[in-house]
């Protein structure tokens, strides 16, 4: 029911937030679902609130943390080798696009582009291309606010200009590679035939290496961890005893990926949304799989996704893959 607010309360900072705070549906039934299963896990999409978000960005400045310093100088290196590929009027597609600072630095050599930005987050994706017209002002900006996971419909003609889906951080390695080739196949369709796609893929490596990359010194990483049980106790009416819990970052050589954890420290009690959970001491909620691929690997997953490998770039270190693949005819 809508209560009409105080008088007192209309020049207040209130009036330009909801009143009452609606909980994400879809956040509540992975949650619960996520926690009712034997093997505890909830995906790592629910990480990113504002402050999850605010404590990823941190993640990135840590000494740790190399993909992003690592992804940023790649896109430095070769930006112009893609834009010169694609032409100035190409349309630049981005999955997922937040407010990447990385876009920034491909959209310089691209200034004439058109840029679509997709992302889940309308309100996210309004500011982030509010503040990139203003860096670049012949951009033309076509934001589309979906889900990326499924086929987007782009509301754009073709007009017979190149297509570049740009999927920069390794954010590929969230999912399974069997999920990983679902979302490359249906990028694919998305795009069209013979579009482009750079992509940005984190590789193998000492595990001593990875492990530290997701465990950082500074303990930036565990706060982003934990504050997923925060969100769920903040948003879904939680009594998760959050300081119970510790950070697990792992290494699972068998899947070719660095794990991250919520490890119970005793056994627990608490309730979400209303309904009961225990677990043993020692027993986890599995957050988040980050996979690692070799270059071959790379070639592979493209492969068997419809893309060609036409670059392969990488740092002297091998650390990252920033790959340019295209698509053929079907
Ligand atoms: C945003 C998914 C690429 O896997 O490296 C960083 C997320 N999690 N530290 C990654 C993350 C913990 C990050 N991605």
């Amino acid at each position: 029911m809508f209560t009409a607010p105080r008088s007192d309360e209309i020049f207040t900072e209130q009036r330009l937030t909801p009143r009452r705070f609606q909980p994400d549906p879809a956040f509540r039934e992975d949650v619960l679902n996520g926690l009712a299963q034997a093997g505890k896990a909830i995906p790592a999409r629910w990480f990113y609130d504002m402050r999850g978000s605010q404590l990823f960005e941190a993640i990135t400045q840590v000494p740790e943390y190399y993909p992003t310093r690592t992804e940023t100088a790649l896109l430095h290196g070769h930006a112009a080798a893609v834009a010169e590929r694609l032409g100035a009027d190409a349309t630049v597609v981005e999955f997922g696009s937040g407010s990447s600072i990385k876009t920034r630095i491909l959209l310089k050599a691209l200034p004439r582009a058109t840029y679509v930005p997709i992302d889940i987050c309308g309100e996210f994706l309004d500011e982030a291309c509010l503040a990139l017209q203003g860096l670049f002002p012949a951009l033309r900006i076509v934001p589309v606010e979906a889900d990326f996971m499924n086929p987007v419909s782009l509301p754009l003609r073709r007009e017979g200009r190149a297509m570049l889906g740009f999927f920069p951080g390794s954010t590929i390695g969230n999912l399974t590679p069997f999920a990983a080739v679902d979302l490359l196949r249906s990028m694919r369709e998305t795009l069209g035939e013979q579009a482009h796609l750079l992509i940005g893929i984190d590789r193998v490596k000492d595990p001593a290496r990875l492990v530290s990359a997701y465990d950082d010194a500074g303990g930036v990483t565990a706060l982003f961890n934990l504050n997923l049980l925060q969100r769920i106790n903040r948003e879904l009416g939680g009594t998760i005893p959050v300081g119970e819990f510790r950070h697990v970052a792992r290494w699972n050589e068998d899947a070719s990926r660095i794990e991250m954890h919520l490890q119970a420290r005793r056994a627990i009690r608490f309730e979400v949304a209303g309904q009961a959970f225990h677990m043993e001491s020692g027993e986890t909620i599995h957050t988040e799989n980050c996979h690692k691929y070799r270059p071959g690997e790379i070639r592979l997953l493209l492969a068997a996704s419809g893309w060609g490998e036409v670059e392969h770039w990488s740092d002297a270190g091998g650390d990252f893959s920033l790959v340019l693949a295209q698509g053929g005819g079907d």
